[in-house]
């Protein structure tokens, strides 16, 4: 059984957001909404969803927002319905993390020394078993939530560390870690390899490594080993290969749609896709990009 099998998530938000600029300077890329949602709302719902019971948030000092965010805020919804909105009230009292069914802790990264160290900062506070990571810009949609997905599919995967994994374009490989398959089961790749960054020529594969991973408890140690890889910072794909004679590897297609919300153009195709679900957007969609078929001269 899957089920309670990992107790922790753990939501890295330290980074500065440079690709989003001027727009992060002082809002946290993690609070950029898509249509009226913020991004770390839907890893929270995700995280929620796939009944992790602590949520570790690893953040840094100038991004108190998020902590405002993800917490209730009686005071705004007692104004809130005060002023006739009950419904809104209701709605945000359900977005907040609810502190008698979950467990939530902020740890601060001071520096914003890569993706790994932020993981590494939640070390002293996860709870016994397999850690899951969602990176909140990698936004993932679909009918059934991609870490619950994964956490159903861990047992069979004969691995300590999963990771989420999709075929990407051949062209496109260079921009992702990419896995070295050694075979395939259904949505399940076994692999013996990452390669950050491939060419297109030399890539092992097209499976590209996106932003949701159950890791076993060795990835700790591997992350205090590790030295600073691309950039100067200590990368988590770095500690997960140097791990994987120890722990295995396994990739899991996930069923959902992702869209990379730490760039402008994913950003848009989320919002665009969304948008494109809900009737109240029809006609400003019409007006912009839906071509009407215009009647034809006699
Ligand atoms: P990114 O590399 O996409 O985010 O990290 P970034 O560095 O903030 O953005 P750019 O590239 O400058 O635009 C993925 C996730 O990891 C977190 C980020 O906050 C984001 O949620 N992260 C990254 C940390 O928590 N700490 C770090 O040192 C780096």
């Amino acid at each position: 059984m899957s089920e309670g099998i990992v107790k922790t998530a753990i939501f890295p938000v330290a980074g500065l957001g440079t690709r989003f600029l001027p727009a992060t300077k002082a809002t946290p890329k993690e609070l950029l909404p898509v249509i009226d949602t913020p991004l770390i709302q839907y890893a929270i719902n995700e995280a929620r969803d796939a009944g992790v019971e602590r949520m570790i948030f690893v953040s840094h000092p100038s991004k108190s927002a998020i902590e405002r965010h993800v917490l209730d805020d009686k005071d705004l919804r007692a104004t809130l319905r005060e002023r006739g909105k009950a419904r809104l009230a209701r709605e945000l009292k359900e977005a907040a993390i609810d502190e008698d069914l979950h467990d939530v802790m902020f740890v601060m990264q001071d520096e914003p020394l890569g993706l790994g160290h932020a993981v590494l900062c939640a070390r002293d506070h996860v709870l016994p078993g397999p850690v899951a990571v969602i990176l909140p810009d990698d936004l993932i949609l679909g009918p059934k939530g991609c870490l619950s997905e994964m956490i159903a599919a861990y047992p069979t995967c004969d691995s300590g560390h999963l990771v989420a994994a999709m075929d990407v374009p051949r062209d496109e490989v260079s921009s992702y870690g990419v896995l070295s398959v050694l075979s395939r089961a259904g949505r399940m790749i076994k692999a013996n390899g990452m390669v950050e960054k491939p060419s297109p020529e030399k890539s092992p594969s097209t499976l590209a490594v996106v932003g949701r991973y159950i890791l076993d408890g060795s990835i700790f140690d591997a992350l205090a080993r590790q030295a600073p890889g691309v950039g100067g910072e200590i990368q988590l794909t770095d500690a997960i290969a140097a791990g994987i004679a120890e722990s295995g590897l396994s990739g899991f297609e996930f069923s959902g749609q992702r869209f990379d919300c730490g760039s402008k153009q994913g950003m848009l195709a989320a919002e665009l896709h969304l948008a494109g679900q809900d009737p109240a957007f029809d006609a400003v969609l019409d007006r912009f990009f839906r071509t009407q078929s215009s009647p034809t001269a006699a």
